[in-house]
Parts: C-alpha cells; sequence; structure tokens
C-alpha cells in the first residue's frame, strides 16, 4: 500500500486527478470507477479543469458507480446517479450513457445486484476505483462486519452513515436504510485502488485502515490486500498515522503514479 500526505483537499484532488489523466493518455478507453460523497470531489473538480483547459478528454472511458441507495429512482436528486450526473457527467465529457450504477429501484435487487456485476465483468473490469472511507471504516458501503470476500449486495446502512449522510437530506428520516455497493471482493479486483480522506473526522478511520489489522470491523482495511492500493491523505486525515513520516519519505523518492 503506498500512503501518500497532501497538504489539503485541493492538493488531494490534483494528484488523484493526476493518476486518472495519466492512466487516460495511456488508455483512452480506460474503465473508471466513481465513488460519491464529499471526498472525491476535488478530484471531479481538478478533471473538470484538465477538461477546460483542452488536456483531458474522457469520451472514450467508461464508469461504474460504487454503490447506490435502495429505494431512491435515478432522478432522485440523492440518488447515486443524479449525484455523479450533477458531479460528474453533466461537467466532464464522458458519455452519460457510458455511466453503469447499481439499480437501487429495481423490483428484483437481487437480479440487479448480478446484472451490475455481469456489466462489470462484460467491461473488462475496472482500471482505477476511487474510494472515500466512513469514519466507521466502511468502504463502498460495507459497514463493519462486512464480508471481505463479497459480491455487489443489499446493505443495512449503520446508524452512523446514515447520520452522516443526513446533510445531504432534508431531514435524518429521508436517508435510506439500504443500499447496493459493491462488495470487497468486488472492489478489490480493480486494477488500482485510491482511496482518499481529508479531515480530522477520518483519522482513526484512516489510521486503523492503513496500520490496523485486516479485519471485517474495519472494511477499508481490505486495502491491505491489494497490490496497487494508493491511500491519498491530508495532513489531518494522516494526523493518527504512526509512521507518517516513513509515508512522506517514500513518497519523496518515488512519486506513486510512476507505478500507473
Ligand atoms: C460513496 C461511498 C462512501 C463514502 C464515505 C465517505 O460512494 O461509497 O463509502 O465514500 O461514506 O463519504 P464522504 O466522502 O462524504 O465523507
Amino acid at each position: 500500500m503506498e500512503v501518500v500526505i497532501v497538504p489539503d483537499a485541493h492538493a488531494m484532488g490534483a494528484l488523484v486527478a493526476g493518476f486518472i489523466a495519466q492512466l487516460v493518455a495511456k488508455r483512452p478507453n480506460a474503465v473508471l470507477g466513481l465513488a460519491t460523497g464529499s471526498s472525491p470531489l476535488p478530484i471531479y473538480r481538478d478533471l473538470e479543469r484538465q477538461l477546460q483547459d483542452g488536456s483531458l478528454s474522457l469520451a472514450g472511458c467508461k464508469a461504474f458507480l460504487l454503490d447506490e441507495y435502495v429505494g431512491l429512482t435515478a432522478n432522485h436528486p440523492q440518488s447515486y446517479r443524479a449525484t455523479i450526473g450533477r458531479e460528474v457527467t453533466e461537467r466532464l465529457d464522458i458519455p452519460p450513457d457510458a455511466v453503469v450504477g447499481p439499480d437501487g429501484s429495481a423490483t428484483d435487487l437481487l437480479r440487479a445486484c448480478e446484472a451490475y456485476e455481469n456489466a462489470l465483468m462484460a467491461a473488462g473490469g475496472i482500471d482505477i476505483q476511487l474510494l472515500g472511507i466512513g469514519v466507521n471504516g466502511h468502504v463502498g458501503f460495507n459497514e463493519p462486519t462486512s464480508s471481505l470476500a463479497s459480491g455487489t449486495r443489499v446493505k443495512t446502512l449503520s446508524a452512523q452513515t446514515r447520520a452522516d449522510n443526513a446533510r445531504f437530506f432534508e431531514s435524518a428520516d429521508e436517508v435510506p436504510r439500504h443500499v447496493m455497493t459493491q462488495g470487497i471482493g468486488t472492489i478489490l479486483r480493480a486494477r488500482h485502488l485510491v482511496l482518499v480522506a481529508t479531515g480530522e473526522r477520518k483519522a482513526t478511520a484512516v489510521a486503523a485502515a492503513v496500520e490496523g489489522p485486516l479485519s471485517a470491523f474495519v472494511p477499508a482495511s481490505a486495502l491491505q490486500l491489494h497490490p496497487h492500493a494508493t491511500v491519498v491523505v491530508d495532513e489531518t486525515a494522516a494526523s493518527q498515522l504512526q509512521l507518517a513520516p516513513y509515508y512522506r519519505a517514500t513518497y519523496n523518492a518515488k512519486p506513486p503514479w510512476q507505478g500507473l
């Protein structure tokens, strides 16, 4: 695992958007794995900047959403499909029909999970998967005690996650109780995992995921099993990392994108 400590969210966005730009330069039809929530927004804004200055095009790319609320239709403003529409597809040149998400409004959710996994496989898998982390260590919506081998399935949100996501809804009661999420086994099949976190609130979860034991209780610790995982954190999210000086020294010696 490579841990990169950057000064702030803006620097995180620029660095990770740089990973994506390097990938797309080599593979214009790359398959991107997109996360929602606040953490990846600086990445999407930097991609937009690159598109505007003419240095990047995602027109040949496909994208897969990591997760989706169950019970919200795709046009509900807080569905992840609509959020990615606002934050990514309407602002970047990735064609809207090249974006696939789990269908949380399907009547047969089991079948919808299967269809999503099949679409992922048919696309040849994800080249770079963006991930945030929950304060409880979740990744995607794989809440604590999720199977480390899980596939895409329906999960029940924890009270912590529902409270954290209430800021996107008019009232806490409106936050759906269930989600469809890529499983940890699904996430681990992506060729490059990039987990980003900013802010003090994420410091405990980041330290547990990176330096704690591999445990279903901290689902993000599953990144320890992946041969190409990069964790990009700002100074505050890095504040509980015991080996921060080592990560800084390693990063300065070899920029992480050299491995892409
Ligand atoms: C979102 C997702 C979640 C978030 C996590 C952090 O698609 O899968 O795991 O990444 O809850 O959310 P933010 O970034 O809003 O703190």
